[in-house]
């Protein structure tokens, strides 16, 4: 079942699974168990039962091909949970039957969780997801040279105030930006981008901040700070004209015409094809102060404003 819902001046589609699915999604959860010795749940991706209906392999589908070729970018209901244990669990089901999810730091972490720490700022080195930065507008995968074909944002906390996510079409910004073919043909050329946070070894790599798919279709690679931090470390400071590309991009990025605005709320998932939209959050207030570590038994009614964060690659 698929409705439009009205977000701010832009519209994001919104999916629910049906009953039957949601059941099949329960049994699969069920079965899960976090590792023995690491305590991690997102080891060993969840199964279907052979007896079950279909229905959720259908629906996943839908998923699938509304994302990769219809919306881009879905908004799905109903993962509301007590736990933080409980919520770990129906995200990694749901994401592990969605797709085939990517280690995304150097401890070989499939699941991430998104919180600010209270420590270090993005400029001093930490990663997105560790603080509670807004205003880069990015996308998650350009740490990695091969692009994440469907990243999840699941929410289990809003915070006290603010901390909205934007989203941004990736075409949307092409076509703002068809007006100046200079600039669009510096962001085709080659940037530094660096692995930051993914391996013990720091490792540079080139890669287009903009690209086509195969049916021609704009994609995007972008996180200004990480490309500005990669040409400093390599010594290959940014042009004159790559920094006017730049600065073009971050016009065009924060123009409302091209801004979806979505608040997540407590037990929504956001799922989008991430080489083709980017993404920020706007600043927010927490309830309160902030904890570099919380535990799985936590209720996810007590936490700050909490986040799991999935790259999947599509199931071959
Ligand atoms: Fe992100």
């Amino acid at each position: 079942m698929t409705l439009n819902v009205s977000n701010f001046r832009q519209e994001v589609s919104k999916f629910k699974l049906s009953n039957n699915a949601f059941n099949e999604l329960l049994a699969a959860q069920d079965k899960l168990a976090p590792d023995s010795l690491t305590h991690r749940i997102d080891v060993t991706p969840a199964l279907l039962d052979s007896q079950c209906s279909g229905a959720l392999l259908e629906e996943l589908g839908t998923v699938r091909n509304m994302i990769d070729h219809e919306r881009h970018v879905l908004l799905i209901d109903g993962f509301k949970v007590d736990t933080l244990a409980r919520f770990k669990s129906l995200i990694w089901t749901f994401g592990s039957l969605l797709g085939v999810p990517m280690v995304q730091n150097h401890l070989g972490h499939h699941m991430i969780e998104v919180y600010d720490r209270g420590g270090k700022s993005i400029e001093e080195g930490a990663r997105y997801h560790q603080t509670k930065q807004g205003a880069y507008v990015h996308n998650d995968g350009v740490s990695d040279p091969v692009p994440i074909d469907y990243l999840i944002l699941a929410c289990g906390q809003k915070a006290l105030l603010g901390g909205e996510s934007i989203l941004i079409d990736a075409s949307a910004v092409y076509v703002e930006l068809t007006a100046f073919p200079e600039i669009l043909e510096v962001l085709k050329g080659d940037f530094l981008f660096e692995n930051r946070g993914m391996a013990e070894e720091e490792q540079l790599f080139r890669a287009p901040i903009l690209s086509f798919s195969d049916e021609g279709i704009p994609q995007i690679r972008y996180f200004r700070v990480y490309i500005e931090s990669a040409h400093l470390k390599a010594g290959q400071p940014l042009t004159a004209l790559q920094v006017q590309a730049l600065d073009f991009l971050d016009t065009a990025l924060d123009q409302s015409s091209v801004q979806h605005r979505i608040l997540l709320e407590p037990g929504q998932v956001l799922v989008s094809a991430d080489n083709k939209f980017l993404h920020t959050r706007t600043q927010f207030i927490e309830q309160h102060a902030p904890r570099a570590e919380i535990s799985d038994s936590d209720c996810l009614a007590t936490l700050n404003r909490y986040m799991l964060r999935m790259w999947l690659r599509k199931p071959s």
